[in-house]
């Protein structure tokens, strides 16, 4: 099999591009629009945004340690590339993409109506990297549409049609592969054939342990 070798770059892909709101008091809330982003510790529920300090929400961010992550969708898509290539500095983006401004409940930044997932989040540390800085956040709560809850209470996060982005353009998620642990998961005693002899160890077996990331 033969491999170009590549100079370093950024080729980590898929990702999620996700809208990252924040503002200060009194101020118009701006929108900026962040692919360099990810969950980076489970307990306490942390995430990490990578942002250039000559953005307009780097300061923001910075003053304010606060912004809201909101997941983006199919029905977002527009908006999310729209505020990545408009700055705050000359648009009022929720305005400009009829965005609506969602009062938090954990922080002062407004989180985005239309997503369906905001995840407030407080600034722990910033790390300068180089061309970004990174800025580790804990997760204050998270605001949940309650149009993707099911009647058990369980959130499907597959109806909310999200998207993600991979090597400079945007795509909706494909059909499911698998889940979590699947791949060692024992299957479960044929429904056809009914109980078999080893049906008790085989439905025990089913269940994987959920190793926590
Ligand atoms: C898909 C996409 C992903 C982006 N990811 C980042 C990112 O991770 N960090 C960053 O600083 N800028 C990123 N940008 C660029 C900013 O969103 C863009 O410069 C924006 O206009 C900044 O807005 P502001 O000046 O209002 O803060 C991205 C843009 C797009 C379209």
């Amino acid at each position: 099999m033969a491999k170009e070798i590549w100079q370093p770059g950024n080729m980590l892909y898929p990702i999620p591009a996700v809208m990252v709101s924040c503002g200060r008091e009194g101020e118009t809330p701006n929108i900026i629009t962040v692919a360099w982003a990810g969950n980076v510790c489970s307990s306490p529920a942390m995430l990490s945004i990578s942002v250039r300090k000559e953005r307009y929400s780097y300061d923001i961010i910075k003053e304010t340690g606060e912004f809201v992550v909101n997941l983006t969708s199919k029905d977002l898509v527009k908006a999310t590339d729209w505020c990545g290539v408009r700055s705050g500095r000359d648009y009022d983006k929720f305005k400009e993409m009829k965005l609506t401004p969602q009062k938090s409940n954990k922080i002062s930044a407004p989180g985005i109506a239309e997503s369906p997932v905001n995840i407030e989040c407080k600034v722990k540390q910033i790390l300068e990297l180089g061309s970004h800085d990174m800025f580790v956040a804990e997760v204050m709560c998270v605001d949940v549409d309650e149009k993707y809850m099911d009647e058990k209470g369980r959130f499907d996060l597959k109806k909310a049609d999200l998207i993600a982005y991979s090597h400079g353009e945007y795509f909706s998620l494909g059909k499911k592969l698998g889940k979590f642990g699947y791949s060692v998961a024992k299957k479960q005693a044929s429904k056809k054939s009914g109980k078999t002899k080893n049906s008790t160890k085989a439905k025990n077996s089913t269940k994987t342990k959920k190793r926590s990331k």
